[in-house]
């Protein structure tokens, strides 16, 4: 059997991270494990490498610190056997936006959803275009989709990465690199606990889905060639059409003129 080569897991210490790593070692990739918590990391590695026959390397990482990010896009660039991305460390925001720090919005919350995945999308976007061959995986969340309900940076870095992985895939699909962007709902991993929120108390049993669910049907939709992968969305026709009225827009979106309603109406019309 081909080796798939190696995968490269941000925020692999816990959560959905870990089960990627456990999932993709059993498909027979050689992982490099990327978060803060080094002792997690190196538990997770020895089990994975002891169980699985395969090479995994721990970078001890904070995301949010230049000289860190530049060290796990140095590995992207630098090892020809990096095959697959997966872009997976977030965090949330504990407060409203208008109690919130606006230095740790901007530090902590851009700089590690939107500033560290960004540079290690395009890193590999490059790298894997020039081979010709790689997947990139982008753990954005469902809030890209409803932010009236959501902390304004945290839905919007969300959506940030919703839109950078669908205008990746525009571009490197002819090129044979995949790209697929996953909206996880919410999902029962240390993610609310990090922000002091009882995940319990915030949503009925019924609507949490566990880690490994999550990971399973997004693995499966990246199997299936999803672009977007909403795991908890009972239909994909319903994804389908949201993106169809999406593109109805596309031919007004762009006139010479201001729309009627505006009342504009000047001498040279
Ligand atoms: N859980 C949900 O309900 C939910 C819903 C929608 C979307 N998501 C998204 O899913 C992704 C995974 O979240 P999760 O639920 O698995 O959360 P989690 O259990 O809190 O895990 C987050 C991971 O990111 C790492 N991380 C956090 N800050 C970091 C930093 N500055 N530098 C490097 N690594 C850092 C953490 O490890 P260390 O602490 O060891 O650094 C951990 O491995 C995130 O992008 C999140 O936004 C989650």
């Amino acid at each position: 059997m081909t080796r798939p080569g190696t995968a490269i897991v941000t925020g692999a210490s816990t959560g959905m991270g870990a089960v990627y790593a456990d999932r993709l070692a059993r498909r027979g990739y050689d992982l490099v494990l990327a978060a803060r918590n080094e002792a997690r990391l190196k538990a997770l590695a020895d089990r994975l490498a002891a169980e699985h026959a395969i090479v995994v390397d721990v970078i001890r990482t904070d995301l949010t610190a230049r000289d860190d990010l530049r060290r796990i896009e140095d590995r992207i660039r630098a090892d020809s056997a990096v095959t697959l991305l997966v872009n997976n460390a977030g965090m949330g925001t504990p407060r409203p936006v208008l109690q919130e720090s606006i230095d740790f919005l901007e530090h902590d919350v851009i700089g590690l959803n939107v500033v560290a995945a960004h540079r290690l999308s395009i890193a590999a976007a490059q790298v894997f275009a020039e081979r010709r061959r790689g997947g990139l995986i982008n753990i954005a969340s469902i809030a890209a989709l409803h932010p009236e309900k959501t902390n304004a940076t945290y839905a919007a870095t969300k959506a940030f990465i919703l839109t950078l992985s669908e205008s990746l895939h525009a571009t490197l699909k002819p090129l044979g690199v995949r790209v697929q962007c996953v909206l996880p709902g919410a999902t029962r991993t240390e993610f609310f606990d990090r922000l002091g929120i009882a995940l319990d108390t915030r949503f009925p049993a019924d609507k949490v889905m566990s880690a490994e669910d999550l990971v399973d049907a997004a693995l499966a939709g990246y199997d299936q060639g999803e672009i977007v992968t909403a795991p908890s969305l009972p239909e994909l026709a319903d994804w389908d059409r949201y993106i169809a009225s999406r593109h109805a827009l596309d031919p007004n979106l762009s006139h010479r003129k201001p729309a009627a309603r505006y009342g504009l109406i000047r001498a040279d019309d």
